[in-house]
């Protein structure tokens, strides 16, 4: 593995030892494990907001011996224009490896290829990869595991962690009902790409909770579609709450990636209800992420 750019470019068995790795990595936090980015300076260029991936990648790549060097966008001169495949050049003979947040997915992939550094996709308009390693770690820890599962989405059904989710329910195989408004399904074309037996397609957030192990939601505006204010009209009805989670199966859990908007796709009792597995979610970033640093660190 070079880099981490998306989902879609993981094997299944890439997916486990990953979380795997951050399973080990959790238990042994705090006795002074392995350092491989000891010497090293990583790259965070963030051109969207972030809590929790610029602190768990921070905190992550110390604990693991390197330095993290934060670059929001409005600081270096990729914010005035410079190209990013100019700045992968210079970047790739500077440090030993690259977190970026970004919009498209082809300025990741340009990064990666042009700096010639390990580079890791902690969000773009495609994919979230990272979230979703930490998802399933969550779900490892708290059900067991996905199989058997059924795991529910609701919300908006091509988002950048949608996207991920049918990737990862494609790769591991299992069953995953994403409920969405017609206008935020995912297109025909990308559904044959995907070919995944297990991953339906329904405009009825019941129909996906019904007798679900994991509900799992997110924002209905991603970043970068703030002003499209009238998209959040078709979501009526597709807000998760406690009427809708008395369909889940029993010993079901709930996942939001967050930031949370509460009484928007979520009700406020409801992430509070749930904010125990929510909030290990958020924690498993920091695991899932230095496992990616691990398998991706090179001396
Ligand atoms: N879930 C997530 O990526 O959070 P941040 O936007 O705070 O990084
Ligand atoms: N879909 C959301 C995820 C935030 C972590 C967004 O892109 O804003």
């Amino acid at each position: 593995m070079n880099h981490l750019l998306s989902i879609e470019s993981l094997e299944a068995d890439q997916i486990t030892a990953l979380l795997d790795s951050a399973a080990l990595l959790k238990a042994a936090r705090g006795e002074g494990g392995p350092q491989p980015l000891s010497g090293q300076t990583w790259a965070l260029i963030f051109t969207k907001s972030s809590t929790r991936t610029r602190v768990s990648f921070e905190v992550g790549i110390r604990e693991l011996g390197g330095f993290p060097l934060f670059l929001s966008k409005n600081e270096i001169q990729l914010g005035r224009g410079e190209p990013i495949r100019d700045t992968a050049r210079v970047l790739g003979r500077m440090v030993h490896g690259c977190v970026i947040r970004t919009y498209a997915q082809q300025d990741l992939v340009e990064f990666a290829r042009l700096s010639g550094i390990p580079t890791i996709n902690a969000l773009t308009d495609d994919e979230h990869p990272c979230q979703i390693l930490a998802d399933l770690l969550t779900i490892r820890e708290t059900l067991g595991s996905w199989e058997g599962r059924k795991i529910a989405f609701v919300g908006d059904g091509f988002s950048n962690m949608t996207r991920s989710w049918m990737w990862a329910a494609r790769k591991l195989g299992f069953e995953l009902v994403i409920a969405t408004p017609p206008t935020c399904a995912p297109p025909q074309g990308f559904l044959n790409d995907l070919n995944a037996p297990g991953v339906r397609i329904t405009h009825d957030p019941r129909e996906a909770v019904d007798g679900a192990h994991v509900v799992n939601t997110d924002v209905w505006l991603s970043m970068g579609q703030e002003d499209q204010k009238d998209k959040e009209q078709e979501f009526a009805g597709f807000q998760v709450n406690d009427a809708l989670l008395s369909r889940a199966a029993e010993g079901h859990i709930v996942l939001h990636c967050l930031p949370a908007y509460r009484g928007k796709e979520i009700s406020e009792e409801t992430l509070e209800r749930h904010a125990a597995s929510i909030f290990l979610q958020a924690e498993n970033r920091l695991h899932a992420q230095k496992a990616v640093l691990v398998a991706l660190a090179r001396r």
